[in-house]
C-alpha cells in the first residue's frame, strides 16, 4: 500500500453539536495521522475553488452558502492508502443511505449536511492539500506506532 495523504474536512455545524472529538478519534483510532490541523471560516472564493468540479449543478450554490457558514476544521491526513481509506470511514455521500458505523452513516440524514469531506483521489488530495495550507504547516511525525496498527 503507498503512504499517502489526503485532504479532510470537518464542515459547518460539526463544531456546534459537539462532534469534533468523536470523529477525530475515529481517525486516529484507524491509525492514520493528522499532520496538519486548522480551525477557519472559509470565504466564497475559496469554496469555489475547492468545489469548482459543481459548478453550475443544482446544489452548487447551496453548498458554497452551506460551506461559508460556520467554521470547519481542514485536515491533511497521513498513512497508507490514505484516501480510500478515509472514503470509507466517512461512507457513501447521502448519509441517509451511508452505512452505520461510517461518520456520515452515525451522524445526519441530510446529503447537503453530511459532516465531512474526504478528497475522491491522490490527485484531490495534492490540489485540495494546496488550497488549504502552506507546505511548512504541514508536520510529518513518527511515533513508534506503526507497527501495532
Ligand atoms: N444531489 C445532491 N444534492 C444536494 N447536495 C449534494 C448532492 N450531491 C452532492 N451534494 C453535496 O455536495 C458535496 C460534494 O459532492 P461530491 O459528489 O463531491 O460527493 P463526495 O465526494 O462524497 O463529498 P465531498 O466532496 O464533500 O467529500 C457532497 O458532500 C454533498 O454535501
Ligand atoms: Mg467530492
Amino acid at each position: 500500500m503507498p503512504l499517502e495523504r489526503s485532504f479532510a474536512m470537518l464542515k459547518p455545524g460539526v463544531l456546534q453539536r459537539r462532534l469534533v472529538g468523536e470523529i477525530l478519534s475515529r481517525i486516529e483510532r484507524k491509525g492514520l495521522d493528522l499532520v496538519a490541523v486548522k480551525l477557519m471560516m472559509i470565504d466564497r472564493p475559496l469554496a469555489g475553488r475547492h468545489y469548482a468540479e459543481h459548478e453550475g449543478k443544482p446544489f452548487y450554490l447551496g453548498l458554497i452558502d452551506y460551506m461559508t457558514s460556520a467554521p470547519v476544521i481542514a485536515l491533511v491526513i497521513e498513512g497508507m492508502d490514505a484516501v480510500a481509506v478515509l472514503r470509507t470511514l466517512c461512507g457513501a455521500t447521502a448519509p441517509a443511505h451511508a452505512a452505520p458505523g461510517t461518520i456520515r452513516g452515525d451522524f445526519g440524514l441530510r446529503i447537503e449536511q453530511n459532516v465531512i469531506h474526504a478528497s475522491d483521489s491522490p490527485a484531490s488530495a495534492a490540489r485540495e492539500i494546496g488550497l488549504f495550507f502552506k507546505d511548512d504547516e504541514i508536520l510529518a511525525w513518527k511515533d513508534g506506532n506503526d507497527e501495532w496498527i
